[in-house]
């Protein structure tokens, strides 16, 4: 058995294990970083692909704003379509010149890996047999790796490992509070392509279903459809994929996406799901391993960004400090923002989808509520506060960072 020794062991190399794996080593804090997926898998999952101002400030501080700021597609407005006609949301007017950035998460990810890499600091894909022990006092992670074993010694676990990682199912299930909705409907997504016909988002409203409008570059659209929860990608031959996007999105004004080849495509399901409190012991999670939104928000790389700026600040505090007063405060100043998250990503999902028990009261209830949305410049400020991003929860600076 091979015995390692490091102050921080982040079990997990998605956005939350590799932003706080860069946002240590820029504290000088030693980690390692486990992954039980391979390079290819953890740089190729499609996900979603919208930053929020402050996600891309924290990139840019933290020296990984490059690809960012070449490829990164800043959108000062985006859509909402109801009745088949687009209202425009100007999200910079309303935010004092805030606004979000198309980038998708792997290229995030890939950004990331390649600053990790440079640091030269141990990042270790494909970990088998992840596991974690010793929370209270002694923290340890054990593995395998090219046919041996191996322990990792630190003073705290980082577990940024997501929804279905092996960290939060370690923490004892009576020490753990669990709040979980799931919706009755999924997302089936497509990358397509084709340039994009809006260089802005659409969120569109339908009576057969929701529909939403995105892109990854100017040559390539990215769509999704609202699906039965369980629906199978068989049931959908590209033909009919097109045809329902475009019942769904087309506008009087004669606006439709443009159509092209599909060379991605898969149903996701949605759920708003938290556990409370964000720490065991010596064990802090931090992204999908602790919450999910649905994705309508666009909330969930933006949410675990925000977990691991303020862990950065708490491990900083407790190194160089040594106060543990911000370790301790870790989860609940974590959970306000998650909850003000949980609450927009529901109240996105629930106004624009169509639940299969709605009758037409609640369609003429949706419309009505959209059609104020996108009228009142009190409700379109209360919206694009939100998704352009609340305040951070700790300072760049307190993190380590200059700027911000
Ligand atoms: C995406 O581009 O993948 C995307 C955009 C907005 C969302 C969700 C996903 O709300």
């Amino acid at each position: 058995m091979a015995v390692h020794k490091t102050q921080v062991g982040i079990v997990g190399a998605g956005p939350a294990g590799l932003l706080l794996g860069q946002l240590l080593h820029l504290n000088g804090i030693d980690s390692v970083i486990l992954e039980n997926r391979t390079r290819d898998y953890v740089i190729d999952r499609v996900r979603a692909g919208v930053l929020e101002q402050g996600t891309v400030d924290l990139l840019r501080a933290m020296g990984v704003g490059a690809g960012l700021d070449s490829r990164g597609l800043r959108h000062d407005g985006l859509y909402i379509s109801v009745q088949q006609r687009r209202h425009r949301i100007d999200l910079a007017d309303l935010t004092d010149g805030r606004a979000i950035t198309v980038y998708g998460q792997n290229e995030v990810v890939k950004d990331l890996i390649d600053a990790r890499v440079a640091t030269g600091r141990p990042l270790n894909f494909e970990a088998g047999g992840v596991s974690i022990d010793g929370l209270d006092a002694r923290p340890v992670i054990r593995f395998q790796h090219a046919g041996a074993e191996h322990e990792v010694r630190c003073d705290i676990i980082a577990g940024c490992d997501g929804f279905h990682g092996i960290c939060r199912p370690s923490i004892p299930a009576d020490a753990l509070t669990v709040y979980e909705r799931s919706y009755p409907f999924g997302w089936l997504g497509i990358l397509a392509e084709v340039g994009p016909s809006s260089d802005e988002l659409v969120y569109a409203h339908h009576e057969r279903g929701f529909a939403l409008f995105s892109m990854r570059s100017p040559t390539v659209t990215r769509l999704y459809l609202q699906v039965p929860p369980d629906e199978s990608i068989d049931n959908w031959p590209d033909d009919a994929i097109w045809d329902e996007m475009v019942t769904r999105m087309m506008s009087l004004d004669g606006w439709k996406p443009n159509i092209g080849r599909i060379i991605q495509k898969g149903v996701t399901p949605m759920r708003s799901f938290v556990a409370a409190p964000m720490r065991h012991g010596r064990l802090f999670l931090a992204g999908d391993a602790a919450h999910i939104v649905p994705p309508t928000g666009a909330k969930g790389l933006n949410l675990a960004a925000s977990d691991v700026l303020v862990l950065a600040h708490a491990v900083k505090a407790f190194y160089q400090r040594g106060q543990s007063d911000a370790l301790d405060q870790y989860s609940d100043v974590c959970l306000r923002r998650v909850w003000r998250a949980q609450r927009f990503s529901w109240w996105m999902t629930s106004t624009l989808h169509r639940f299969p028990d709605d009758g037409p009261f609640d369609l003429q209830r949706q419309i009505a509520d959209l059609e104020y949305l996108t009228s009142s410049r009190a409700a379109m400020t209360s919206l694009a506060e939100q998704y352009v991003g609340l305040p951070p929860e700790v300072s760049f600076e307190s993190a380590g960072l200059s700027g911000g």
